[in-house]
């Protein structure tokens, strides 16, 4: 595991779009992390590395949201963010699992340990805690 110290959200954007450059198409990325540990931060320092120009919001009442990206053969960014998932219905009604299955598509999942999900073992895993001014990123 790699830990890294971000002191801001501009160097969180920035270790998330180097680590980008590994992601291939097809893969799932799972953010943890506790409220207001980066988790959305590092998702748009992600989607910017992707190619992505949209600019990525919070979903509030959506659970998943559709942004185009090119890069690294990855055209699809699906970003899911399961903080209020009440049921694995609720999600499953999204077709999220049409998403994981799109070999051109990249799923970012803030809240990833909310989804308990046999698909979702195969995710790469970033935890984000709050340190002090700062954000403690690990990579695993
Ligand atoms: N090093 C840092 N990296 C990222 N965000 C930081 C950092 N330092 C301070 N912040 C602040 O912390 C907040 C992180 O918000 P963000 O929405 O990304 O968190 P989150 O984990 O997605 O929260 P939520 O669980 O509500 O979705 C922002 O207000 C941001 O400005
Ligand atoms: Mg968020």
């Amino acid at each position: 595991m790699e830990t890294y110290f971000s002191a801001n959200p501009r160097a969180t954007k920035k270790l998330a779009g180097g680590w980008a450059a590994s992601l291939r198409p097809g893969e799932i990325v799972a953010l943890i992390g506790e409220l207001g540990a980066g988790k959305t931060v590092f998702t748009q320092g992600l989607a910017a590395a992707l190619g992505v120009q949209k600019n990525i919001t919070s979903p509030t009442f959506t659970l998943l949201k559709i942004y185009p990206a090119r890069r690294q053969g990855i055209k699809r960014l699906v970003h899911i963010d399961a903080y209020r998932l009440k049921t694995s219905a609720d999600l499953d009604s999204t077709g999220w699992l049409d998403y994981l299955d799109d070999p051109a598509g990249l799923v970012v999942v803030e809240w990833a340990d909310k989804i308990k999900h046999p698909r979702l073992r195969r995710a790469r895993i970033v935890r984000l805690a709050v340190q002090g001014q700062g954000r403690l990123i690990s990579f695993s």
